[in-house]
């Protein structure tokens, strides 16, 4: 017997942010699989039922859906954000492709939700307007060389770029790292977004430059957005300045 795997995203944390879509998965399902903060998100029903687990289960988690999915289940994989940004659906695919045959024959859907940069890049107005990229600087999964290497070519090409994970209990220096990097590859004067608990009730967004820009102002709930060079600040009266990438390109060929 076969059921059914859909992994959501719930977005950052306002329910205004949780797609129609999502919500729609969430009302089909029996049972939800997910790190504990995402699953008490979720307002459900006496006949549905929550298997929170913590955040580095990754793998066993998905493990498990799988297993009650293909028993005949209809199961949720709950993820903030967006389920595809550093989040559960890889980590479901990775168990998929690892495990028994019969994990990949369940009925597999994927369910977009807002992720983290666009809610905190919507708050300070149009920074992801030209070309960017995401680099999460957890070295959990990847050598610390080749996020160095990630954000000199991208410093160099002229990207925008979205920082996850930027830093956590047990790599408390990789941000400091980073932005001494990118000092020299980049103006000072380039605009660094921090945005804390974007969508929350405690949500912060916090705008510096590249000089002034600080590892303490982060935390394991910020999303940090680096300009590039062409990325500019309009400032207004009574309010923070808007942070904008404008669509074209004019500080030359690279
Ligand atoms: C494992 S990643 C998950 C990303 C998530 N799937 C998404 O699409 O936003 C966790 C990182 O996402 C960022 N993040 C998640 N929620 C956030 C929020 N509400 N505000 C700012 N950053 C957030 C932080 O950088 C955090 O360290």
């Amino acid at each position: 017997m076969t059921g059914k795997l859909t992994v959501i995203g719930l977005g950052p944390g306002s329910p205004l942010q949780v797609t129609p879509e999502a919500l729609a998965a969430v009302d089909a399902a029996s049972d939800f699989f997910g790190y504990g903060p995402y699953v008490e998100r979720l307002e459900l029903r006496p006949d549905q039922r929550a298997h929170a687990s913590d955040n580095r289960e990754e793998i066993s988690r998905a493990a498990q859906a799988l297993t009650l999915a293909a028993s005949g289940a209809d199961v949720c994989v709950v993820s903030g954000g967006d389920p595809g940004v550093f989040a559960m659906a890889a980590a479901v695919c990775e168990a998929m492709e690892a495990g028994p045959p019969e994990w990949a024959n369940v009925d597999f859907a994927v369910v977009p939700g807002v992720t983290a940069m666009l809610a905190v890049a919507a708050k300070a107005g149009a920074p992801l307007g030209h070309d960017f990229c995401t680099i999460s600087l957890s070295d959990n999964l990847k050598p610390w060389s080749v996020i160095e290497k990630r954000l000199i070519a991208a410093a160099d090409a002229g990207f925008v770029m979205a920082f996850y994970n930027p830093v956590s209990k047990a790599r408390p220096h990789q941000l400091t790292q980073a932005f001494d990097i990118l000092r020299a590859h980049l103006p000072g004067n380039v605009p660094v977004i921090f945005g804390r608990a974007a969508g929350r009730p405690d949500e912060k967004i916090r705008i510096e430059s590249l000089d002034s820009a600080r590892s303490d102002m982060a935390d394991m709930s910020t999303c940090i957005i680096i300009g590039s060079v062409e990325t500019r600040l309009i400032h207004r009266d009574g309010g923070q300045p808007l942070v904008y990438s404008p669509r074209s390109w004019s500080a030359g060929k690279a």
